[in-house]
């Protein structure tokens, strides 16, 4: 059976997407902080698709975190055929008045342990020219997001990171894709204080829907998952219209409404 490692597997996305593998008869390792949520995840997958499914609770907002799972893992002698970078969170406001910690907090988790987790993880990958990896990304990616100002440019990391690496996996057997959601249903919105903002006022799709997307493109080697067309048109419009004028737009969608 091929493990599936999902960072961020006990809510929203992650916990979707760790259904998808394990409904596809994939083996788990589902990572994220609240270990009680986790263990009851792994237990109903286990009960429901006969998959093995194991438990780290690592807090990956934290500088080292990324080497801790990883030892953990080889420690676990398992090996990892999908990894899913999919932990984040975000952080709505203006930028001078937000909490620097937690700011802190966001850039180490939504950058350093994805990179990280790549860097550890993708040289068996090559080692054993198979391999898929799943880096969840946003449409904040595609332009600047003034009020979630370190959000958007974590997420513009993740889209430039995995750009770059899909062409240095070329002629190898290993994909890399960004998905690239907009507005979800999750614990992501009310975490980012962002239960007023016209962007979620405005509809938001559902994480299943977003997993299965992300899942599919994954599988198939796609570069780059965009769900829902309205998402589609993010990028679209970044490219057409002046930086200036989608900047304003962006601005007025994270504030509230
Ligand atoms: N929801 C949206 O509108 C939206 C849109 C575009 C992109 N995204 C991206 O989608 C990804 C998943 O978000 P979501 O919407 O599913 O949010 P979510 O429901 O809040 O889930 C976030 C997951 O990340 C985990 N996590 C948070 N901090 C962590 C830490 N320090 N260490 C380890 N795990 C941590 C959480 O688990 P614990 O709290 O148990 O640790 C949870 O499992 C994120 O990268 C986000 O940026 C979301």
């Amino acid at each position: 059976m091929p493990t599936a490692l999902i960072t961020g597997a006990s809510a929203g996305i992650g916990q979707e997407l760790a259904k998808c593998f394990a409904t596809d008869h994939h083996s788990v390792i589902l990572v994220a902080r609240r270990k009680q949520k986790l263990q009851q995840l792994a237990y109903d997958l286990r009960e429901i698709h006969g998959v093995q499914a194991h438990v780290f609770d690592v807090d990956l907002g934290k500088p080292g975190a990324a080497k801790e799972l990883y030892d953990k893992v080889k420690e676990a002698d398992l090996e990892v055929d999908f990894l899913v970078n999919n932990a984040g969170i975000g952080q709505n406001g203006k930028f001078h008045e937000l909490d620097a910690d937690q700011m802190s907090t966001m850039i180490n988790l939504n950058i350093t342990a994805l990179t990280e987790l790549t860097r550890y993880f993708l040289p068996e990958m090559i080692e054993r020219n198979k391999g898929r990896i799943l880096n969840v990304g946003s449409t904040a990616g595609f332009q600047a997001g003034p009020h979630m100002a370190v959000y958007y440019a974590t997420k513009a990391y993740v889209y430039s990171f995995t750009e770059a690496l899909t062409e240095e996996l070329k002629g190898t057997k290993i994909t890399i894709t960004n998905l690239a959601p907009g507005a979800t249903a999750s614990e992501f919105q009310s975490r980012a204080e962002m239960d007023n903002s016209m962007l979620f006022a405005l509809g938001a799709m559902t994480s299943e829907a977003v997993a299965k997307a992300g899942y599919k493109g994954m599988m198939k080697g796609k570069d780059l998952v965009i769900p829902g067309l309205k998402n589609k048109l993010i990028p679209i419009s970044a490219n057409i219209l002046p930086r200036k004028v989608i900047r304003k737009i962006t601005h007025r969608a994270n504030k509230d409404k």
